[in-house]
């Protein structure tokens, strides 16, 4: 299973005081090094955190694949189409919001949808989608000719312990190999932490989940290096030593 490393509360940090550190592209580098397959980043509208320099910065320096989550706007098009990251992730976005609430509304939004997916594609850019764990979201998607998706992983990773939390976990598995059947390829992400982290990285149809928040909070104490390696072998519990 591999680990996409969102490195956006580096820059959380940084701008809390309006500072020219940490850079996120030094824990990019150092993530990469301690087994991360990649390297996510959000580029919000009100760039409270990610802007287009630290997008510049780690298409430029990263060895493995940059994926950038942004919203399916005309301004977030020109900025994908600048950077060229590897991948977009097209999340929906709410300004009042600490952090993303659910998957895009694929459903309800086919046409413009289609039109921003193609501009990305003609771009050389890959397009995924941060979905529910719905079935109509996932056919919608790869009705749009769309080939790999996100899966909300929040509500799962929310939930108390218990029944509650069985039932986002199978919605999950379920997606997963819905999508896995359509050809879809399936990462999931949002809200995982060393301690959810074990049922969702052991969904066979999932291949990459993508975990922040959680790994710059340990990476505060014990360093970033340590913090990706010790995720890097929960997500890969076969081969950890
Ligand atoms: N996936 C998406 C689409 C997100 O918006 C985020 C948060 O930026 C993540 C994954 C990572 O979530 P977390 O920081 O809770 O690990």
């Amino acid at each position: 299973m591999k680990l996409s490393f969102n490195v956006d509360h580096f820059a959380s940090l940084r701008q809390a005081r309006r500072a020219a550190e940490p850079e996120p592209v030094l824990a990019a580098l150092i993530a990469e090094q301690a087994g991360a397959a990649g390297i996510t980043a959000h580029l919000r509208g009100d760039r409270r955190h990610i802007n287009e320099r630290d997008l510049r910065m780690l298409r430029e320096a990263i060895k493995t694949k940059l994926t950038v989550e942004m919203a399916a706007a005309a301004e977030m098009k020109a900025a994908a189409l600048a950077v060229r990251p590897d991948i977009v992730c097209l999340v929906p976005e709410k300004p009042e919001e600490l952090t993303t609430t659910g998957g895009l509304d694929v459903v309800g939004r086919r046409k413009a949808l289609a039109a921003h997916i193609t501009a990305l594609t003609k771009g050389g850019i890959k397009v995924s989608i941060f979905v529910d764990p719905s079935p109509a979201q996932i056919r919608a998607i790869a009705d749009l000719g769309v080939r790999k998706i996100e899966i909300h992983t929040g509500v799962y990773a929310e939930a108390a312990p218990g029944q509650a939390r069985e039932k986002a976990l199978d919605e999950i598995r379920a997606a997963a190999s819905a999508a896995a059947r359509l050809g879809l390829d399936v990462t999931g992400g949002h809200g995982l932490d060393y301690h959810n982290v074990g049922p969702i990285a052991a969904i066979p149809e999932m291949t990459e989940l993508s975990i922040g928040f959680s790994i710059v909070a340990r990476a505060a104490i014990v360093g970033v290096d340590r913090a990706v390696r010790d995720m890097v072998a929960l997500l890969n519990p076969r081969r950890a030593r």
